[in-house]
């Protein structure tokens, strides 16, 4: 299959317009600093990778209470901002679109790493497993139980990181409602136990996804906004284990976002194909975009076989795009790929980051 395969061709998510239907995925890779500020290896590595339809960027946090590692991007100070007007400007000039994913971590997180003297989350309940601190490795601790107040503030965080990534210059907003963060903890029946208006239901458990993600579509536009779910990942504590649940829950969650008319959804889940995601798909009424998750390496058949045989309008991937700067160029003319070295992902620095050749270099 060539150039003349879908996947290469443009497409419409609302006001966006990627040229082709590639989507550089969230892909968090800790080199922003201590301070949260994109400085020139950011610059430059958004920069190559521009030729991808579409650039979701690594995980964001709104507020520190919602920052998971330490060298993590923010969108919260003006320097922030500044730091990301360069990404912006950068990728623009290079002829792509890039959207910011706002990732406000909840319970995976640490006192030592948000700074506000806790972690947060739907209920008092601590994820499994360890986090890095600045010191080494500590267990996930329990979170302190969101109030309904509080709530209301996280919704606004978002509204604002939303209103931040636009004066940055980005070109939308993508949600992280997936993978166990915090709007992942409230969906999940196993990280929420509340039974106030927020748990206890699978309607009650999407209203936080539904509430934040009204609230950055009424910042920024519809238009300019998507969520990322994934359903039944069972990742960090977020398990979802119950088909009826799963299904109940996120019909819940596409019929609130629905009437918004969203530029696009991202789904992770191991079967795009499935029922459960285009029963999804086809309750949400906006363009799909699926990746199939960390089991197997998204590859250039698995992509064009998902757009072409119209399981999705378009797809994410992760690591090939790390590997290669011009991923959509040697996809659409069948050219080999770098090798992935997944031992620089968390690294810092240029190795592994800005350093992959390109075909024409
Ligand atoms: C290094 C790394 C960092 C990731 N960071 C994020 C992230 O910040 N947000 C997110 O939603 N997913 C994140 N993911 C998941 C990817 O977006 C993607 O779903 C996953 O890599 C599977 O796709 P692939 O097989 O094409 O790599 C990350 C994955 C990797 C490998």
């Amino acid at each position: 299959m060539s150039t003349a395969s879908k996947i290469f061709t443009p497409a419409v998510f609302g006001a966006l317009e990627p040229r082709n239907r590639l989507v550089m995925a969230p892909l968090t890779r800790i080199r922003a600093g201590a301070d949260g500020v994109p400085g020139d290896l950011l610059v430059e590595y958004y920069a190559q990778r521009a030729s991808m339809g579409l650039i979701v960027t690594e995980g964001t946090w709104p507020v520190a209470e919602g920052r998971t590692w330490i060298g993590q991007p923010g969108i919260e100070t003006p320097a922030q901002v500044e730091g990301w007007r360069r990404v912006a400007d950068a990728v623009h000039g290079a002829g792509g679109t890039i959207v910011m994913q706002v990732m406000h971590g909840g319970r995976i997180s640490h006192p030592e790493i948000t700074g506000t003297g806790r972690t947060v989350g739907p209920s008092a309940v601590a994820a499994p497993g360890e986090i890095r601190v600045p010191d080494g490795k500590a267990a996930l601790p329990v979170p302190h139980e969101l109030t309904v107040a509080e709530i209301g503030q996280a919704v606004a965080g978002f509204a604002a990181a939303a209103r931040n990534a636009i004066e940055a210059g980005l070109d939308g907003v993508e949600v992280h409602g997936a993978n166990g963060y915090l709007i992942h903890e409230f969906l999940s029946p196993a990280s929420n136990l509340r039974d106030d208006e927020y748990g206890g239901t699978p309607a009650k458990r999407a209203r936080f996804a539904i509430e934040v993600v009204t609230a950055v579509a009424a910042a920024i536009g519809a238009d300019r906004t998507g969520i990322r779910i994934s359903p039944e990942h069972n990742i960090q504590g977020a398990l979802e284990t119950d088909a009826d649940d799963v299904l109940a829950t996120y019909l819940a969650l596409a019929d609130g976002l629905a009437p918004l008319g969203l530029a696009f959804v991202d789904v992770l889940h191991a079967d795009p194909a499935g029922a459960l995601i285009q029963k999804i798909r086809g309750a949400v009424a906006a363009p799909v975009i699926v990746n199939t998750g960390f089991g197997v390496v998204t590859t250039r058949e698995e992509a064009i076989r998902l757009v072409e045989e119209d399981h999705a309008e378009a797809v994410a991937v992760g690591r090939a795009a790390i590997a290669n700067p011009d991923l959509a160029e040697r996809w659409a003319h069948g050219h080999g790929e770098n090798d992935i070295d997944s031992s620089t992902f968390y690294a810092g620095g240029a190795r592994g980051y800005t350093d992959y050749p390109a075909l024409r270099s």
